[in-house]
C-alpha cells in the first residue's frame, strides 16, 4: 500500500477533538512526588517535563509559558500516524500556528496556543475535507491470484505470520508460512482458482491458497495458510475469503475443505473436526485443530488419512 493513500485515508478519518480545558508544560521539581491530573510525562537527562491542566499547576503553584489547548486525532495506528503528524503539523505551519506534537499509544495529540484553538480546528478540518471524507470507501474485490500478485502475497504473509498464530510470540526472521506459499505457487497441486487475493483500492491486503489434497484417492482441498495484513484484521476479510473458497469449491464441485486451525474461528464457516467425518490429521496430535468442512457433494463414508501437497512436507 502506497503511503500516500494511506495518507489519504488517514486524514479523511483523523476526527480531531478538542479536550475540555487549557493545557501547560511545567518542568517538575526534582525529588516532588506527581500530583495534579498529569495528562502527558517526558523524562529527560534535564528532568521531567509534566503537561497537565493548567488549573492545576496553578494550584499547585508551577510557573508555566505556554498554554494550550489539547486536539486528539482519532486515528487508531500511531504507527500509521506518522505520516499523519506530519501533514497535520505541515498544515498548521503554514497557517503560522505552532504546534506541539504528543504520540499516544492509540492516538496522536496536538497542543495548540489556546488562542488559535479554533483556527487549528478549522484547517484540520479543511484536511479532511480536502482528503475526500465523502467518498465511498473503497470496495473489497476478491479475484484469483496473477503471477505479478506474489511479491505483494509474500509480503503481506510475511506481516500476517509475523507473530505466530501458535504461540503469539513474535517470530525470528521470515515466517516459514513465506516458504510454504512460495513452495505452494509451484508445486504439482497448485490450484490457480484456489489461491484467491482479497484487493482494496488497488492493493492486495488479503490472501488464501487451498491446494490439492487427499484421503485415498479421493480429491479433498487442503486450506492454507490465509492471512490479511495486520492492520486490516477484524474488518472481515479472512471470512470474505474463506467464504470465497467455499463458493468456488461447491462451484467446481469439490467435495470437502481440510485445514488447521482454531476451531473458535472456522466453526463459524461449517469446518468439524476431520475424525467427526473419518478422516484422520496427517499428523494425529493436532486434535480438533484439524478441521473438514464437507462441501455439497461429500461423498460420506470417507475414511483414512488426510494428505496435504507435498510442501507441507507432512506425509
Ligand atoms: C486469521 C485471519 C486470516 C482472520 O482474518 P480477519 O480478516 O482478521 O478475520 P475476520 O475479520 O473475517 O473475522 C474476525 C473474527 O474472527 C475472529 N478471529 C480472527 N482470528 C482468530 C483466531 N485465530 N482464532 C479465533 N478467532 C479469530 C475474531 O475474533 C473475530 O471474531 P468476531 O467477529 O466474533 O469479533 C487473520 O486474522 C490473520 O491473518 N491472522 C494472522 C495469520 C493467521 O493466524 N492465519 C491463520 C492461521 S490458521
Amino acid at each position: 500500500m502506497t503511503a500516500e493513500k494511506d495518507l489519504h485515508t488517514l486524514l479523511a478519518t483523523m476526527h480531531p477533538e478538542v479536550r475540555e480545558g487549557e493545557f501547560v508544560y511545567v518542568l517538575w521539581p526534582h525529588g516532588r512526588p506527581l500530583a495534579g491530573a498529569v495528562a502527558a510525562a517526558v523524562r529527560e537527562a534535564e528532568g521531567l517535563t509534566v503537561v497537565l491542566p493548567r488549573a492545576d499547576a496553578d494550584s499547585l503553584g508551577l510557573p508555566y509559558d505556554f498554554v494550550g489547548a489539547w486536539i486528539t486525532l482519532q486515528v487508531h495506528s500511531s504507527l500509521e500516524a506518522i505520516g499523519l503528524t506530519a501533514a497535520v503539523s505541515a498544515a498548521l505551519t503554514q497557517a503560522k500556528i505552532s504546534c506541539n506534537v504528543l504520540a499516544g499509544f492509540h492516538h496522536d495529540h496536538i497542543l495548540v496556543p489556546v488562542a488559535d484553538a479554533d483556527r487549528a480546528l478549522e484547517v484540520l478540518h479543511e484536511l479532511v475535507a480536502a482528503s475526500g471524507e465523502d467518498k465511498p470507501a473503497p470496495e473489497l474485490v476478491l479475484r484469483s491470484e496473477q503471477p505479478a500478485d506474489r511479491p505483494a502475497i509474500l509480503d503481506l504473509t510475511a506481516a500476517a505470520f509475523a507473530v505466530s498464530p501458535v504461540t503469539g510470540l513474535p517470530v525470528q526472521g521470515e515466517p516459514e508460512e513465506v516458504e510454504l506459499v512460495r513452495a505452494l505457487f509451484d508445486c504439482e497441486e497448485y490450484l490457480p482458482e484456489f489461491s484467491i487475493v482479497a484487493e482494496l483500492g488497488g492493493d492486495v491486503v488479503g490472501h488464501v491458497i487451498s491446494t490439492r489434497g487427499r484421503v485415498g484417492e479421493l480429491e479433498l482441498l487442503g486450506l492454507g495458510p490465509i492471512g490479511v495484513l495486520p492492520r486490516l484484521q477484524r474488518h472481515g476479510i479472512g471470512s470474505a475469503l474463506m467464504k470465497e473458497t467455499i463458493a468456488r469449491g461447491n462451484a467446481a464441485g469439490e467435495r470437502g475443505i481440510a485445514l488447521l486451525g482454531d476451531p473458535e474461528y472456522y466453526s463459524r464457516f461449517g469446518f468439524v473436526p476431520s475424525t467427526s467425518l473419518g478422516v484422520a490429521a496427517p499428523d494425529p496430535d493436532w486434535g480438533i485443530y484439524f478441521q473438514l468442512l464437507p462441501l455439497a457433494v461429500w461423498p460420506g463414508g470417507v475414511s483414512g488419512t488426510f494428505r496435504y501437497a507435498k510442501p507441507f512436507g507432512i506425509a
